[in-house]
Formats: structure tokens, C-alpha cells, sequence
């Protein structure tokens, strides 16, 4: 048995493929990726057998298999949970609730019995209901249960700021907190930064106000352009830079959705804040200082949070 650490990725369609991808190449970890015959045939294992060959051209040495059970899976450090319908253009993440629910409880469950000390990193949605969903299955702390929505959301509101400024989107600071649906987001301007000087000193209210509306309907607007799937490429990344932090220990300051202990004044709920990703999941939560109205703001996704899931 290799000793390299071990992430499932359950799920095996374009987000899950992406996922597996990037993480294998990254070399840090051996990667599984689970899936339904009866959904996907063997274009998991096929998947899993085509990112094989690409090793000696790209230098990896970790190993990727796709299995249809959870004996394979047993004993991973992270498992990523892809499964469920993706949102198809003119849905809701929302819309999703019902049928994901069942799914991502029977993938969760499976997946903590054969892993019983991993760390769940959710990607289904409506995310921050799914993660509810995936606490009560695992039985997990909530440590060892996140969300992935604040790391992408926060992604796309540095594109559209660093397209914006013309300034270099590894110079832009700026964070989204709040829920993972395009009513519930919290793009927070009140501490963004570009190269340290505050957002609102380079851009105009009205122009922030624009870019805070395109981040909030970030995945849609890529599912109207993509039309045949929903977004991958910038969720994936996303997703691998939570896994890599875990697995590597890197304590870094991801916004990830997590069941709150009174963060901005939230009980028992999921919802996005900043979390310090490390060994074993969420090492600790910070509470970024936002203005009034963004603390409210945070608060009403949390109560939209509560609302779907008395739904399900
Ligand atoms: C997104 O925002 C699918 O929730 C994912 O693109």
C-alpha cells in the first residue's frame, strides 16, 4: 500500500473529473474516484485510466483509479462529494434540494463508514443545506464538514475586481461570505483590497455594486454560456486548493461554508466564514470585521439556510 495520502472524489462527472484531475497531477495525494454504474457506466474508470497515461508526460507519480464500491475508498483523508444533479440554466441551486438531498445522504454515509477520520468537503448543492445533510450522515464534527462555495464564490468576485482594476488578480483581497445561492452571497466590500488600498478608493459605488450582482449570479451566468453543463473549471480549482490545504497542513484562510458556533451571531447553522484550513479539517473560524449591512446580510443567508432545510 503507498503511504501517500488519499482523497475520494465521489462523483465522477465534469466537476468530479476536474477535481480528480487537478489533485492527481498536483502529485500530493493518490485519488479515487467513486461512482454509480447504473449513472455513469464505467466513464469513471475510463476517465480514471485516461488521467493514468497522462503521468509520464506530466510528472506525477501519485495513482488514480475509479471504483463503483467503497472498499476502494476505504481509509481516505479528504473525500470531495460531487454527486447529485447539477443545475441546469434558468434553475436554482435551491431547486436542487429534494433530490440531491437523498443522494448525497446515501454517498455520505457510505463514504464515512469506509473513512471514518476523513474530512468531507461538499460541493453538491444548494451546498450549505447539502452540508447539513452530510453532518447528520457522517455524524462528523463540524470541524471535518465544510462547504466549498465561499472558496470559488470569493475566486470569481477577484476575476471580476482584478478584470475591472487591470490590476493583477493576485493582488486583489477580497472575500465572499454568506450563503452559496445567488440571493444569499456576501461579496464583502467593506474590507476588500487591491494591492492594500480599500476597493471603494479605486472603483465607484455604482461600479462595485455591478461587480458584487455579477459575483452573486456567478454560476449562473456560466451556465447560460456552458448551457450543457454547469461551471467546473473554477469550482474545481477552488475545491483543490481546500483539499490541498488539509492535506498539507498549510493553515491557509479559505471562506468555507461551516456549521457556525456563533459566528456574526449565527447558532447551529451552515454558512460561509473564514475558516483556517489544515490538518484535520477547519482549525478555526475568524470573524472578518464587515460593516453593519453585511452582517446582516450574512445573518438573513444563514435564516435562508435554516428555511430550506425545515424543506427537506
Ligand atoms: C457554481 O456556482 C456549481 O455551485 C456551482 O458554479
Amino acid at each position: 500500500m503507498s503511504a501517500r495520502k488519499k482523497v475520494t472524489v465521489v462523483g465522477g462527472g465534469m466537476t468530479g473529473g476536474a477535481i480528480a484531475q487537478r489533485l492527481v497531477e498536483m502529485n500530493i495525494a493518490d485519488v479515487v474516484i467513486q461512482d454509480d454504474p447504473q449513472f455513469a457506466g464505467t466513464l469513471h474508470q475510463g476517465k480514471a485510466l485516461d488521467m493514468t497515461q497522462s503521468a509520464s508526460w506530466l510528472g506525477f507519480e501519485s495513482k488514480i483509479t475509479g471504483c463503483d464500491g467503497w472498499d476502494e475508498t476505504a481509509g481516505s483523508d479528504v473525500i470531495v462529494v460531487t454527486a447529485g444533479a447539477p443545475r441546469k440554466p434558468g434553475m436554482s441551486r435551491e431547486d436542487l434540494l429534494k433530490g440531491n438531498a437523498d443522494i448525497v445522504r446515501a454517498k455520505v454515509e457510505a463514504a464515512a463508514k469506509a473513512s471514518p477520520n476523513a474530512v468531507i468537503i461538499i460541493f453538491s448543492n444548494p451546498m450549505d443545506a447539502m452540508c447539513h445533510t452530510a453532518l447528520q450522515a457522517s455524524g462528523f464534527p463540524r470541524e471535518r464538514v465544510i462547504g466549498q462555495g465561499g472558496a470559488l464564490d470569493t475566486a470569481r468576485y477577484r476575476a471580476f475586481l482584478a478584470m475591472e482594476t487591470g490590476v493583477s488578480v493576485r493582488d486583489v483581497h477580497a472575500y465572499v461570505l454568506g450563503g452559496h445561492t445567488d440571493t444569499t452571497m456576501v461579496p464583502i466590500v467593506s474590507q476588500a483590497r487591491v494591492g492594500g488600498l480599500p476597493l471603494t478608493s479605486l472603483l465607484s459605488q455604482e461600479k462595485i455594486e455591478a461587480l458584487v450582482a455579477r459575483t452573486m449570479r456567478g454560476g449562473a451566468e456560466i451556465g447560460e454560456l456552458m448551457k450543457v453543463s454547469s461551471a467546473y473549471y473554477a469550482p474545481s480549482a477552488a475545491t483543490v486548493q481546500m483539499v490541498a490545504a488539509i492535506l498539507l497542513d498549510q493553515d491557509r484562510l479559505i471562506p468555507s461554508a461551516v456549521l457556525c458556533k456563533g459566528e456574526y451571531g449565527i447558532q447551529d447553522i451552515v454558512c460561509g466564514v473564514m475558516c483556517q484550513l489544515g490538518a484535520g479539517g477547519i482549525k478555526k473560524t475568524l470573524e472578518m470585521p464587515v460593516s453593519d449591512d453585511e452582517k446582516a446580510r450574512i445573518q438573513k443567508a444563514a435564516a435562508a439556510t435554516k428555511e430550506l432545510i425545515a424543506l427537506m
